[in-house]
């Protein structure tokens, strides 16, 4: 039977208690963690958000009836109890914050019933996903997904304050908007009042910022909610959040300085971590060389070497090959693994082919001297040694190559670099590596497409000194974008807009628009620079991706509260679902009969 609460006031959070209060009344509410009778005894754990604290009835002091209730508490039922603090009775509990202290309870309140929850509330659950996310509201409960949203809720509030204390404007930007393909598929939403038209759900609030910096506010932010139809991974949903941000009258330093400060701010407050300014910085093509990656891990080392030159003479099919095509050959080398059976060799290659490798070449340098390769045969010595000279190979290392196009090395090696930093358990959740990654590509081939797209988007800023590359060499032209990366995550990116119109349109000349379909896509932006348009720059961090690695998860679902499985479905309200025919007739939407499409 459930009570009222009626006269009763929560006093204070579990473990808000503290030896302080040693003596005080305090009148708790929460939630059954555990409770065990021990004759005359009842101990009960009482949970909140913040914690627990222990409860202790006493047969022997408390009303008869109040004790009777205590013995019939079961798990996750709602209690509100009085009593008074006092000092642990029995062993302290070092494990908890209330470790120390008890409250001996005067009155207890059944305020809700429970049945049994299909899983234990507690740390580390290992209960399957999917069964989780159908009672993610008993899910939520659990102390590590509470820590994880109240982290959110405390980075949030702090990007407000020092945004705010920056000059920045909160400013919201709609929901319901015109479909403007921005790189990802557009979720679209049917327009009731205009049967056969649609509104998207943005993807960003990019244009709208923009538009904004027209009107002159002139440092604009939004914790705004951003939709994208991809496919997705550990570290993207279909609906997620940026902390975006525009400002104006500034150029590329600018906008890092005042992102490295919030940095800071965010790890010092949050996590107690010292972030030392100036953050690191790498060109895009560094980082490539480097690491094979625009987000290169750089908690560890195992940078990638190019053997080009060493090899150019080689005649083996497969290095030869490559560079006859304009690739390259090159390599890592995994320290000290020069040991590793055959077996989990063979693992690698089969992991480099995921990622487009058509092989992978290998030099096992043993300790006594002598190496075990897959290619030595195809080589000379003298290319042998020249290889193993290069890469740095010490007695005990192992070699890995890659040849192929530039591309497909990059991918493999940097792919390659990380899944062996996994197995060596190299990545410490507890040391966080910023880079920013500047001067991106402004266009990337599509081989799909044949032709070139916009690697950010179609209103980023081309360097100054290489517009001239715009009319003879467009994969060369570098744009002044920029993305912040933490521990091999791309936590946010950003860039220069254009705002001068010659040179907007020549890009969207470039990128294959005529005139009429570039003010078909964007007229209201490409008027509104008719009419006086500051220089701008912004940037956008994945709040959920920033959370995710401050809070030491592998997965971004665990840092949003009612997240979306990899079919982009909701298994606890079960979303998406079919919705009545009467809706269908006043949107004026035919459903043709489709089969259940299977992934
Ligand atoms: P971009 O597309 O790089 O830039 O997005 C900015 C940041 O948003 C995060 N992010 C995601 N997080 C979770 N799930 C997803 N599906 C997802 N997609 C992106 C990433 C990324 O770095 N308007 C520009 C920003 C700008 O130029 O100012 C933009 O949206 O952390
Ligand atoms: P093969 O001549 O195909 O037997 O290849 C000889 C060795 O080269 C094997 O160890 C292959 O795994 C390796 N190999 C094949 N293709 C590549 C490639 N693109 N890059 C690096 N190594 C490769």
């Amino acid at each position: 039977m459930a009570e009222s609460m009626k006269g009763l006031h929560r006093s204070h959070r579990c473990t808000e208690v503290t030896a302080a209060e040693i003596g005080k009344e305090v009148t708790l509410m929460g939630w059954v963690q555990k409770n065990r009778n021990k004759g005359g005894l009842v101990f009960l754990d009482l949970r909140d958000r913040s914690g627990i604290i222990q409860v202790i009835f006493e047969e022997s002091s408390v009303n008869p009836e109040v004790f009777e209730k205590a013995g019939k508490l079961r798990s996750e039922f709602v209690v509100a109890v009085v009593g008074k603090v006092e000092a642990r009775s029995g062993a302290t509990n070092d494990n908890l914050k209330t470790g120390a202290i008890e409250v001996v309870a005067t009155d207890l309140r059944i305020l809700s019933e429970s049945e049994t929850p299909p899983f234990p509330i507690e740390e580390n659950s290992k209960t399957k996903d999917d069964l989780r996310l159908k009672y993610r509201y008993l899910d939520l409960r659990r102390p590590d997904l509470q820590r994880n949203m109240m982290m959110r809720s405390q980075v949030a509030t702090l990007t407000r304050q020092f945004l705010a204390e920056e000059g920045f404007l909160e400013i919201e930007t709609p929901m319901l908007i015109k479909s403007t393909p921005e790189g990802a598929r557009d979720y679209i939403v049917p327009s009731r009042v205009h049967p056969g038209s649609f509104y998207a759900l943005p993807q960003s609030p990019q244009l709208f910022k923009q538009l904004l910096m027209c009107s002159g506010y002139d440092r604009y932010f939004q914790l705004a909610k951003c939709f994208r139809d991809e496919d997705l991974r550990a570290d993207r949903q279909p609906e997620f959040t940026q902390i975006d941000m525009e400002l104006s009258f500034v150029d590329v330093e600018d906008v890092l300085e005042v992102n490295e400060r919030l940095l800071q701010r965010l790890f010092k407050e949050v996590l107690n971590v010292d972030v030392e300014l100036p953050i690191q910085r790498m060109t895009w093509q560094e980082a490539m060389d480097r690491y094979g990656s625009d987000k290169p891990d750089l908690r560890f080392g195992m940078e990638l070497k190019d053997v080009s030159e060493v090899v150019k003479d080689s005649e083996f099919v497969v290095f030869k090959g490559a560079l006859e095509n304009g690739g390259s050959v090159r390599g890592i080398n995994a320290e000290g693994q020069g040991a590793m059976p055959r077996k989990k060799i063979d693992a690698l290659v089969d992991f480099a082919k995921t990622y487009g490798a058509k092989g992978l070449a290998y030099i096992a340098l043993q300790e006594d001297g002598s190496i075990k390769s897959s290619f030595a045969k195809f080589m000379t010595e003298e290319e042998m040694a020249g290889l193993i000279k290069a890469m740095d190979g010490k007695p005990g290392d192992l070699l890995l190559f890659a040849a192929d196009k530039n591309k497909v090395v990059w991918d493999v090696l940097g792919a390659l670099r990380l899944e062996i930093a996994r197995q060596l358990d190299l990545l410490d959740k507890n040391v966080f590596k910023f880079l920013w990654v500047t001067e991106f590509p402004q266009f990337e081939w599509s081989e799909e497409q044949g032709r070139f797209l916009a690697m950010h988007h179609p209103f980023t800023m081309p360097m100054e000194e290489d517009l001239h590359l715009l009319e003879t060499d467009l994969g060369a032209v570098r744009a002044k974008a920029y993305d912040i990366v933490l521990n091999g995550t791309e936590i946010g990116g950003g860039s220069v807009r254009i705002h001068q119109d010659d040179i907007q349109e020549l890009m969207l000349n470039k990128l294959g628009f005529t005139k009429e379909q570039a003010y078909d896509q964007f007229g209201f932006l490409l008027n509104a620079f008719k009419y006086g348009v500051p220089p701008h720059a912004g940037l956008a961090y994945g709040l959920d991706r920033l959370v995710m690695i401050m809070a030491h998860c592998d997965s971004i679902r665990d840092v949003i509260a009612f997240p979306k499985v990899k079919d982009a479905s909701d298994l606890m309200t079960n979303a998406p679902a079919p919705v009545d025919e009467a809706q269908l007739e006043e949107l004026k939407i035919n459903i043709e009969a489709t089969e259940e499409v299977e992934e």
